[in-house]
């Protein structure tokens, strides 16, 4: 078994800057990528699990059920690279099919992603697994020197290229092409428009398990940034957004109140939100529009119950 780790400097640096920054801003507001703390990512994996939220059994079906004719499009590859592996669940699948000698997963989570890449080298011994525990919003490049050389695959499923606001998520799909090599090809997947019904349901599940995740968000930055967030004074308020095409993910006040954060001091109206993450939901021609601004050519889209993968080279 072939297995290394290495974590980058932990950013809580970057957590405190961009936290009183983003609570100053109006409408305020709080990067997704602080929402995977240990609990966080709990949480999200149990999001997943949850029954309105179909998009992650869609992807995995439409996986299923494609798997080789993608295989045949994406043809050989020497290397997988996935950015916010967390679990590294998806990525399974692919391996199987694919049979790369190498496979280099990337998270903001390092503890969990060590864990689970741990988990997967030891199942595929011919495998070499390196995990990065990076947030590779900020650090992507840093990650070039740990790739191997060969024809590299970008796998990054799971609709997380719809967090992004459009110019955020053409300058990632960018990097990403220079990351990936001449030779090589992106497989990224997205959850497409469809009924805002569905979509409402998605982000407001009976159980409140994604209620539960946003607020998780206040319990970090008490814990982390010295805090003092009432979290029962807040709501988790998702809607869709049909004008901008794109979930939002708020924190609503339930009260006018004073919040201190890192030694500041910051004032909510009675329902003012915090805005915690969008979620944009496309059309395939919209999407790809979108990538070949990117420099990135469409080589192949399939698509499930909602949800798209398309293939680029
Ligand atoms: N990227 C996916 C989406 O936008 C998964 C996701 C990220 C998510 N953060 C979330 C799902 C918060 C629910 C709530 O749907």
């Amino acid at each position: 078994m072939s297995f290394t780790f290495r974590n980058f400097p932990a950013a809580r640096d970057d957590l405190r800057a961009d936290v009183l920054a983003g609570l100053a801003a109006r409408p305020k507001s709080i990067p997704p990528k602080y929402f995977y703390d240990e609990a966080g990512c709990r949480l999200f994996e149990s999001i997943c699990a949850q029954p309105e939220y179909v998009l992650c059994r869609a992807e995995q079906a439409l996986m299923a059920h494609y798997m080789a004719d993608m295989a045949t499009a994406i043809g050989e590859v020497d290397a997988i690279i996935e950015p916010g592996a967390g679990d590294c669940s998806k990525v399974r699948r692919l391996i199987d099919t694919l049979r790369p000698a190498h496979l280099v997963v990337l998270d903001i989570a390092g503890a969990p992603l060590a864990a689970a890449a741990e988990g997967v080298a030891r199942d595929y011994p011919r495998l070499a697994v390196t995990a990065l525990g990076m947030d590779f919003i900020r650090d992507l490049e840093a990650a070039a020197s740990w790739l191997p050389a060969g024809r590299r695959l970008i796998y990054y499923p799971g609709s997380s290229i719809g967090n992004f606001a459009p110019a955020a998520a053409a300058a990632l799909l960018a990097r990403f092409r220079r990351l990936a090599g001449e030779q090589g090809c992106l497989l990224i997947g997205f959850d497409l428009k469809k009924d805002p019904q569905h979509l409402h349901a998605a982000y407001n599940d009976a159980a409140g398990v994604t209620a539960a995740f946003n607020l998780n968000l206040l319990v970090r930055l008490n814990r982390e940034l010295d805090a003092d967030f009432d979290p029962a004074l807040f709501r988790h308020y998702a809607y869709y957004n049909p004008v901008e095409g794109r979930i939002e993910m708020h924190l609503a006040s339930l009260a006018e109140q004073d919040v201190h954060i890192a030694g500041e001091r910051f004032h909510f109206a009675l329902g003012e939100t915090l805005h915690t993450e969008h979620s944009y939901k496309f059309r395939g021609d919209e999407f790809s529009a979108l990538a070949r601004t990117s420099g990135w050519q469409p080589a192949g889209e399939w698509t499930h119950d909602g949800f798209a993968a398309q293939l680029y080279r």
